[in-house]
């Protein structure tokens, strides 16, 4: 199987031979960033229809950890906003995100969803969320984004850093899948394609190692399979962790 396996990558590695040459002369990932924030859009809804019950389960609980002046969330990789609207009413939102080109389709999101009031929109990446002062938010979300990122570890070591003791990382993420299905088989075949057309996702990624080693003193995690059809990534984990 193994065999098998690596024969049908190089088959993909070979089909996506063009998208390598232009990802590595500095081509591809620029153009792909300004067209992936009209796709994220498309997709959104589509993961929302799919998702929103769970997502509205998770989001509930944010007001549990709001402090005496309200509720104070730092969104890692906002994207064009899709979380707003499971956010408490009054809440207090910081939006990162590393690509300037989602900030128009925030726009629609934040006019959209006037019960949250949105501080600002800083472009970084959760690796460098230096911007943010230490212990000065209640909550930081991140859904879709850790699959992504360069450095799992550093973006939650991040999280902490900016979360005030007592607040909570709430996180929706897809995984790899268990080793012994298709699907863990087809995932791994598909990346090196997928990675240029995710605009750098990897589903090959077993996330909740990173949150089990993590720093926090409490730790909810499941593992759950996502609604979709004939998708790469129906594994997902959700939770959250206290700081
Ligand atoms: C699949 S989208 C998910 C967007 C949004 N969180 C959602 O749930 O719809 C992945 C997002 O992660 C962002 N991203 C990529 N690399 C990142 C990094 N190193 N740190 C933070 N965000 C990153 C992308 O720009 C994109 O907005």
């Amino acid at each position: 199987m193994a065999l098998i396996r690596f024969v049908l990558q190089s088959v993909v590695e070979i089909l996506v031979l063009p998208v390598t040459i232009l990802s590595y002369i500095g081509i591809w990932d620029p153009l792909y960033k300004r067209f992936f924030p009209y796709l994220m859009v498309k997709i959104t809804s589509a993961i929302n229809d799919k998702l929103g019950k769970i997502k509205k389960e998770l989001f509930d609980k944010l007001p549990d950890f709001a402090s005496s002046s309200g509720l104070s969330i730092l969104e890692v990789g906002c994207g064009s906003g899709a979380n707003f609207q499971y956010y408490p009413w009054g809440c207090k939102v910081i939006c990162t995100d590393p690509n300037p080109n989602f900030e128009r389709f925030l726009k629609k999101s934040i006019a959209q969803n006037e019960h949250v009031k949105i501080a600002r929109f800083i472009v970084a990446s959760g690796e460098d969320l230096s911007q943010v002062a230490s212990g000065s938010v209640d909550a930081v979300v991140c859904t879709l984004v850790l699959c992504t990122v360069q450095d799992i570890d550093m973006v939650v070591k991040e999280a902490l850093r900016v979360l005030r003791p007592g607040g909570a990382f709430f996180f929706i993420e897809h995984v790899v899948a268990d080793k012994t299905t298709w699907l863990h088989f087809f995932q791994h075949v598909i990346q090196p394609a997928w990675r240029y057309f995710g605009d750098g996702c990897c589903v090959t990624r077993d996330t909740w190692k990173n949150l089990e080693k993590a720093n926090f003193s409490e730790l909810n995690l499941k593992h759950i399979i996502a609604p979709f059809k004939w998708s790469l990534i129906s594994c997902h984990i959700i939770g959250y962790g206290i700081k």
